[in-house]
């Protein structure tokens, strides 16, 4: 499949040397012999190598929420590269990294405005777990080192990440991982809560393993908890209705504080800024990245509680004392930073988070429409994002999905897929028509996929 017709190939392989590149999450070998090369892009659409135009059904990677190479932002970071290219973020900083962070903080949920910056979602989850870790030493309270993840959680992949982490494959040729770590069960309930429309109604009792796991290690002894509020990339999971709100409680009876990775469901994937906001639900850490610059500069960030910071510094001693060790060479980085404060301009401008709100039953009907259409086995959705499950190929996980993506490739819209579930996560800037588009494809590969 996707076998780009032979001149183009031939052309591409005398102009351009592929051989150097070690592409990440990417089956190289397959990929060099039959290459799919974006060049362009804009709005809803890329321009492939090979001259077609291709509608992007997944925001490149959850990532560019307003549409491709939006204008203002695209000024900003030009004029941000002509007026200063880089600035230390240690004892030195810049004004443009304040703004982000004071747009960011005005963005977050009540309580929630400290705001630390990283390069990407990786970074931001190791930084959350060590704040985690250094908050419970500084406050006196050392003993709290063990770190508490999820089964099919995907954190990146750092080793803080993968250790905190639940997906298999990310984790099981690397050996060493973080010492002090426990899993919650995920929140996937096949039985009870397929083809669940928004939150499924079966699971909430899932995070009673908390418990279980506070009476194993006892509270004096656990940091964090970290889930992501929506398991996006092991397939769409979406929290079943209480889930989250009685993590947060057992979190609290038990001084452990509560992180959320909002890399996919924040800047308004979901329907409102930070899925906390759609759940009601407020952690004390939130991790994000991804459309914090709408993926037009590589950035991530932390953003802490108050009371956390305001721990830090308390308890920092003389005030010439850095309060916590930790920092990137580009933490607030000034390209970062300017394309960010664009960024958050411009979802505030075209009420981008309230856009989602109002597609997202639109979106829902069509997600469900497929179902009953050969190998779909499960539908999940919420907001601008959607999960199609397919039954997988036996002896063969993950091949009839990608199949599916290769044939939209051919068909000229941009999916993804992770093990066998199809994930769709378009920009907020989309048409009804193109939801049409995409869900039209999917619905035609289906009927033919082996
Ligand atoms: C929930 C979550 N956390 C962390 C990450 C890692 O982000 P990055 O790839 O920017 O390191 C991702 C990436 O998709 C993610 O979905």
């Amino acid at each position: 499949m996707n076998m780009p017709d032979e001149k183009a190939l031939r052309h591409l392989n005398s102009a351009l040397n592929m051989d150097a590149l070690w592409l990440p999450f990417t089956a190289n070998r397959q990929f060099k012999a039959a290459p799919r090369l974006l060049v362009s892009a804009k709005d809803m659409h890329y321009q492939t190598h090979d001259g077609r135009k291709v509608l992007d059904g997944i925001a490149g990677l959850w990532a560019v929420n307003a549409g491709h190479c939006r204008p203002k932002i695209v000024e900003a970071i030009q004029k941000q590269a002509a007026t200063m290219d880089y600035a230390t973020g240690f004892q030195m900083h810049h004004p443009m990294a304040f703004q982000a962070a004071e747009k960011l903080a005005a963005i977050a949920p009540a309580g929630m405005n400290r705001v630390f910056f990283t390069n990407s979602g990786s970074e931001a989850v190791d930084t959350a777990l060590k704040m985690a870790l250094a908050y419970h030493r500084v406050r006196g309270e050392g003993t709290r080192r063990i770190l508490i993840g999820r089964e099919r959680g995907y954190h990146g992949v750092g080793f803080g990440g993968i250790s905190v982490g639940g997906m298999v494959g990310n984790r099981k040729t690397f050996g060493n991982m973080l010492g002090s770590v426990d899993h919650l069960r995920h929140t996937h309930d096949a039985a009870r809560n397929s083809f669940s429309r928004g939150q499924p109604e079966h699971g909430a009792e899932f995070a009673d393993e908390l418990e279980r796991l506070v009476q194993l290690h006892d509270a004096s002894n656990i940091a964090a908890v970290i889930v992501e509020p929506v398991a996006g990339s092991t397939g769409v999971l979406v929290p079943p209705k209480g889930y989250l709100q009685k993590l947060r409680s057992i979190c609290d009876k038990h001084g452990i504080l509560l992180i959320f990775d909002e890399v996919i469901t924040g800047f308004g994937r979901t329907g409102k800024a930070f899925a906390a906001h759609t759940f009601g639900v407020t952690p004390d850490l939130i991790t994000c990245a991804k459309a914090l610059t709408n993926a037009a500069v590589p950035m991530g960030a932390v953003i802490a509680k108050q009371s956390i910071y305001d721990t830090f510094m308390e308890k920092g001693g003389a005030e010439t004392n850095i309060e916590f060790y930790h920092g990137y060479t580009y933490s607030g980085h000034p390209l970062a930073a300017a394309a960010a404060c664009a960024s958050l301009d411009l979802f505030q401008e075209e009420q981008l988070f309230e856009r989602v709100a109002e597609l997202a039953p639109y979106w829902e009907q069509c997600a469900h429409a497929l179902k009953g259409l050969p190998h779909v086995i499960d539908i999940r959705n919420i907001g601008l994002v959607a999960g199609i499950e397919l039954e997988p190929i036996p002896g063969k996980p993950g091949a009839r999905a990608f199949e599916a993506f290769l044939r939209a490739y051919e068909k000229n819209v941009l999916i993804r897929t992770t093990g066998d579930t199809i994930a769709l996560s378009p920009s907020f800037i989309i048409e009804k028509a193109q939801i049409d588009r995409i869900f039209d494809t999917v619905r035609d590969i289906l009927k033919t996929l082996p």
